[in-house]
């Protein structure tokens, strides 16, 4: 069992514009043709930030068309909010505030040997990661820049950095690079 974080970022590190729009992404490549297929079969459990999970709310025609349903994961969520939100239909969804420890027991518990993905954004992951929680980081870097916008990860993380583990071009679109997360940096 990993935790994972997997997100596509433009190539100056950014995984929205600053007003969440993901409309730069979606003409950069199939996303089939990618490895996030193989990559959901081996999640067990989501977690998401309020942002993160807003957008699938307001976007479901596109979410359906690039993913098939408009809520596509059969995962359990976990979605962090000091808000109530709206429960999208047919999603099973946790609503949580707070230390990301107690979410992550409750995602490991439901995941069982399956990885758990922290879906975005950045803060989020950098959460699971000052908590010593997140085992790699795993980004699909978009043949764009944005020039700003929401950050991909806004932790300084240099000694000992991060290490490489692969690296995989998918067409003109995206360099998909898998790094993990050495245990001295947790
Ligand atoms: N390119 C990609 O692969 C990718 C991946 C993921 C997301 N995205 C996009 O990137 C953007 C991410 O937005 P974002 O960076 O603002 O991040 P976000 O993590 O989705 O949302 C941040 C918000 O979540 C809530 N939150 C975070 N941690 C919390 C905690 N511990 N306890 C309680 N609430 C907490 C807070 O809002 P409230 O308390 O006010 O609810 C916070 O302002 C979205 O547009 C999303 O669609 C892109």
């Amino acid at each position: 069992m990993k935790t994972q974080y997997f997100a596509a970022a433009s190539l100056d590190g950014f995984i929205a514009t600053e007003d969440d729009s993901l409309e730069w992404l979606f003409p950069l490549g199939d996303i089939n043709e990618t490895s996030y297929p193989s990559f959901i079969q081996q999640v067990g459990a989501l977690a998401m930030g309020s942002a993160t999970y807003e957008w699938m709310v307001r976007n479901t025609h596109t979410v359906s068309g690039q993913m098939g349903a408009a809520w596509p994961y059969t995962q359990p969520t976990w979605v962090f909010s000091t808000r109530t939100l709206p429960v999208i239909p047919g999603a099973t969804v946790t609503f949580v505030r707070g230390d990301v420890r107690p979410a992550h027991e409750a995602m490991r518990a439901a995941a069982g040997s399956r990885n758990l993905w922290i879906v975005g954004g950045g803060e989020l992951a950098g959460q699971f990661h000052d908590a010593g929680l997140l085992d790699e980081i795993i980004v699909q870097v978009s043949s764009v820049t944005l020039g700003k916008g929401k950050p991909l990860f806004p932790r300084r993380l240099t000694n000992p950095p991060l290490r490489l583990e692969r690296v995989k071009q998918v067409g003109p679109g995206f360099a998909e690079l898998h790094y993990t997360v050495p245990k001295s940096n947790r």
